[in-house]
């Protein structure tokens, strides 16, 4: 099930979350400090949680979507009682969502679980599709499985305590999105140009709001709601089509394969990177890509990297560092037969799926983002 908050309207949602807990053992919530602070508020006003209701709290941040963390929840669950009649809601970003998922599909054989996504990132990406799972000896996603939630609950309003720099790197998912799906959208994007580049001083504070944006009760595109609404719709389109990523939903790695590199890089020098901001590099680095596989013309890519330009920041690497990040992608999961796939571009609206690169197009590729970014 999904469900699209709009003027508060969680009747529905809370009603399928408690009928799932009749009778049942238990209601957790995950979530992490931020959210704890930020979101319980908001989801305990708008949902009467039954009375004790058992919250299970981790740190903030990647660096603990680890099996480390897992264990420690499982252990936290069999203390507390926890039997397959219970129910996980996970209420966060994407790293609660990935971890819950995967922590609830595992415990005593599956439990089902909920997500209530917190970030713009896990509201239009990260809560659909079914994806769970923990990074492991450094590298992204490696343990995992799909599992699907019983439902997905997504509630703009939560975004209103989300930083900008946050706001930003679910901006990134957005962005790929219009341009291997959505021509419209990337039109829209185009035009709009400030809306979200304002946001993106990089500060990170809480509470800027996306008051300036609305709330997306007005015509498309003028509502960040509104966006968020499309974007999901087609992440969901795609996954309906190919849960397993078979075809079609590799579309959706377009600035991933280079995005999640430079993710393990940054984890392993200890360095904070947020995912839609190495995403926002794997697109610009994968739209060279396009253009030396001949499939994208310089126009298209000239106006992609001014847009990326003017809303990202510039993602920081030596030139020496290049083997290393294509010993990285060496070593991605939807690599087949020692060649790196990739998604590309053929034009704007339109990815190309399994386009097998050489190590020179990706070296030449990944240098000359140091240059024009
Ligand atoms: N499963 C999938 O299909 C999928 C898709 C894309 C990304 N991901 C994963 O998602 C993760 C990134 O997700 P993310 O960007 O949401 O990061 P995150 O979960 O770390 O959240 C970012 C930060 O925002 C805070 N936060 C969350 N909601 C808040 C709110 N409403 N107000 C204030 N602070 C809030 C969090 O505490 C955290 O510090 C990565 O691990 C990535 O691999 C998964």
């Amino acid at each position: 099930m999904f469900w699209f908050i709009e003027n508060d309207k969680w009747g529905e949602c809370v009603t399928a979350i408690s009928d799932l807990q009749k009778g049942g053992s238990g209601l957790f919530v995950l979530l992490d400090e931020n959210t704890r602070k930020y979101c319980l508020p908001r989801l305990i006003q708008r949902m009467k949680l039954p009375a004790g209701y058992k919250v299970l709290e981790i740190p903030p941040g990647e660096s603990y979507k680890t099996l480390e963390t897992a264990m420690t929840l499982w252990a936290r669950l069999l203390a507390s009682g926890a039997d397959r009649q219970s129910v996980l809601i996970n209420l966060g970003g994407g790293v609660i969502c990935d971890m819950g998922g995967f922590v609830a599909s595992v415990y005593q054989r599956g439990i089902r679980f909920f997500h209530i996504p917190t970030t713009l990132l896990a509201q239009v990406d990260a809560s659909i599709g079914g994806k769970t799972g923990v990074d492991f000896f450094g590298y992204k996603n490696q343990l995992g499985l799909f599992s699907k939630a019983e439902g997905v609950i997504i509630d703009p309003g939560f975004l209103e305590t989300l930083g900008g720099d946050q706001f930003r790197s679910g901006w990134g998912e957005v962005v790929k999105m219009a341009l291997v799906m959505d021509e419209g959208l990337w039109g829209e994007i185009r035009e709009r140009g400030t809306g979200i580049g304002e946001r993106g001083t990089g500060n990170g504070e809480q509470g800027s709001g996306i008051g300036e944006l609305g709330t997306g009760n007005g015509e498309r595109g003028s509502g960040i709601g509104e966006v968020i609404r499309r974007v999901a719709e087609l992440k969901m389109s795609v996954v309906e089509r190919d849960y397993r990523e078979t075809g079609l939903r590799k579309i959706l790695n377009f600035g991933h394969t280079v995005g999640h590199a430079l993710e393990t890089l940054y984890l392993e020098k200890g360095r904070a990177l947020l995912h839609g901001d190495a995403v926002a590099a794997g697109i610009v680095c994968e739209s060279i890509l396009s253009v030396k596989a001949g499939l994208l013309s310089r126009d298209i890519f000239e106006d992609i990297r001014e847009y990326m330009a003017g809303h990202f920041p510039a993602i920081h690497y030596t030139l020496e560092e290049i083997p290393k990040l294509t010993d990285i992608m060496r070593h991605d999961k939807k690599n087949r037969g020692g060649n790196i796939l990739f998604t590309l571009l053929s034009a704007i609206g339109k990815g190309e799926t399994d386009q097998a690169v050489s190590g020179e197009q990706l070296t030449s590729s990944l240098t000359e983002y140091l240059t024009s970014f």
